[in-house]
This record gives C-alpha cells, structure tokens and sequence, in this order.
C-alpha cells in the first residue's frame, strides 16, 4: 500500500519547487560541503532533483530514489542520471542498485522512513562517504506544542549518534525560520511543502483554533546535516 505522504508528494509534485525554496537551500548547503567531487552517487528521496540540480562537478553515474512517481518524473534526466520509482526502505530495493557508490545523499527525506536506524545500517555497505540533511524535532514546534500532539519527527542528537557509529563524520544541527504574512498562509505552506506527517492528526475545530491563536510570524525548522566517510569502508581499505 502506497504511504500517505507519498500520495501526497506525488499529488503536489507539480507544484512542489513553488513551495519548497527551504528544501533547496538545504540541499545547495548540504552539497556544497561535500568537498571530494564523488563520482557516482546515490540519492535516497531524490524528489525533483534538489540534489542532482546543486551538484557542480562532472559525475559519472547518479542514481536517485524516490517512491512517488509524481516526483521521479520531474527529476532532470541525462545519460548519467537513472531514476528508480521505489521505495528507500523496500527490501528489494538493494537487487536494483549496483554498489559501491563514491557517495549515498539524502536531503530532506530521510524523516519519513519507519526505521532510519535499520535503513542506514543497511545502506552504509554501498557507499565510501556520506552526506544527509534530516528534518528533526524541533521542526514546527510550537505547533506540536499547542496541540500536544506528538512529532514524528527523529531528535537531533539521538540521529547524530546513530550516524556516528557507521561514519566518521562531522556534523551541524541549523535553525531556519520562514516568515509569511499571515497564519493561513503558513498552514497552507505546511501541507504542500512535504514537511509535515501527510494525516490529519487534527479535527477542524483544532486546526481552526490553531491558525487563529499561532503566536508567531514564523515557522521554526531544525535540520540536522552530517558529513562523513564511511567506517566500514574504512576498515576495508585499512584508512
Ligand atoms: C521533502 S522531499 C525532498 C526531495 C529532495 N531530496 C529535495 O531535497 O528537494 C522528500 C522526498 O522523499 C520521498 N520519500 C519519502 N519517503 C520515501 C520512501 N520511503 N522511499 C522513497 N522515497 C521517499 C518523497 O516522495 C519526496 O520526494
């Protein structure tokens, strides 16, 4: 059964680039911090190709994945570039790759998987280096905190941790505020910018209650980057 939010990027995909200059900005930080011009590079949630799009060296095989199909199609095609339709955490999804990548990237999707931990536990064998920019808990928290609904959202530092023990890796947790005129604007934001659950945890009165009362001008993101090589390659090639 195709997820909820995928339904939902796939249904918003042709608009997804007017609504997401924040998805962008942090694709463009995550990439241009990557300083070893990988060569073949796989990019789990490639979505429309915020990564692809930032990358300024000659590759010479880029391989995104991205489970809305909505999405894949809006992805910039060339001889380099192959686009899987799938699932990031599908078992099947390894049989379809052709390992080892200089690179594994991910921006702004990595928040959806059901089991990150398990995902690059899994996907850390195909790659040298890694490069991850990962939406976490203090992302909208006001919000959740008026409603008193939990995040689904993954916390900063338990992530860093988890990517510590399979790459040796710096890291940088930034803030970013969105400013909009008004609260309806800001709701409307969060539905079609993919960052938020895809359900509707709120009933309307709820949601009413919240644009009314929102105290702020702003809506507050966290994003949690890491930078790093990968331990066991590594180990393997005794570095
Ligand atoms: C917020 S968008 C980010 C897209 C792109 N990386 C960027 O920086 O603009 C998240 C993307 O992850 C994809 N996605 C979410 N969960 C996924 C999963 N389990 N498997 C594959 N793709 C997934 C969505 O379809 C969407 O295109």
């Amino acid at each position: 059964m195709i997820a909820k939010h995928i339904k939902e990027f796939s249904k918003n995909a042709y608009r997804y680039d007017d609504y997401t200059a924040l998805q962008q900005d942090i694709a463009h930080y995550l990439v241009s911090h990557i300083t070893t011009q990988p060569k073949t590079i796989l990019d789990l949630g490639c979505g429309s190709g915020a990564v692809f799009k930032n990358i300024t060296w000659q590759v010479e095989r880029f391989t995104g994945v991205d489970s809305a199909q909505g999405m894949c199609d809006l992805h910039p095609t060339c001889k380099e570039v192959e686009i899987i339709c799938e699932d990031f955490e599908a078992l099947t999804l390894l049989s379809k790759l052709t390992p080892p990548y200089d690179l594994l990237v991910s921006s702004s999707a990595l928040q959806w998987a059901n089991d990150i931990k398990a995902l690059i536990s899994k996907m850390v064998f195909t790659c040298k280096e890694g490069a991850f920019a990962v939406f976490t808990d203090k992302t909208f928290e006001t919000i959740y905190a008026m409603s008193h609904l939990p995040t689904f959202l993954p916390n900063a530092k338990s992530l860093a941790e988890m990517f510590e023990t399979h790459f040796t890796c710096k890291y940088e947790i930034k803030t970013f505020r969105l400013f909009f005129d008004d609260n309806l604007s800001k709701f409307r934001y969060i539905k079609k910018s993919g960052v938020s659950g895809g359900q509707r945890r709120l009933n309307v009165t709820q949601t009413k209650a919240l644009i009314q009362n929102y105290p702020h001008e702003y809506l507050e993101f966290e994003v949690l980057f890491i930078w790093g090589i990968s331990k066991i390659f590594q180990k393997v090639n005794k570095i």
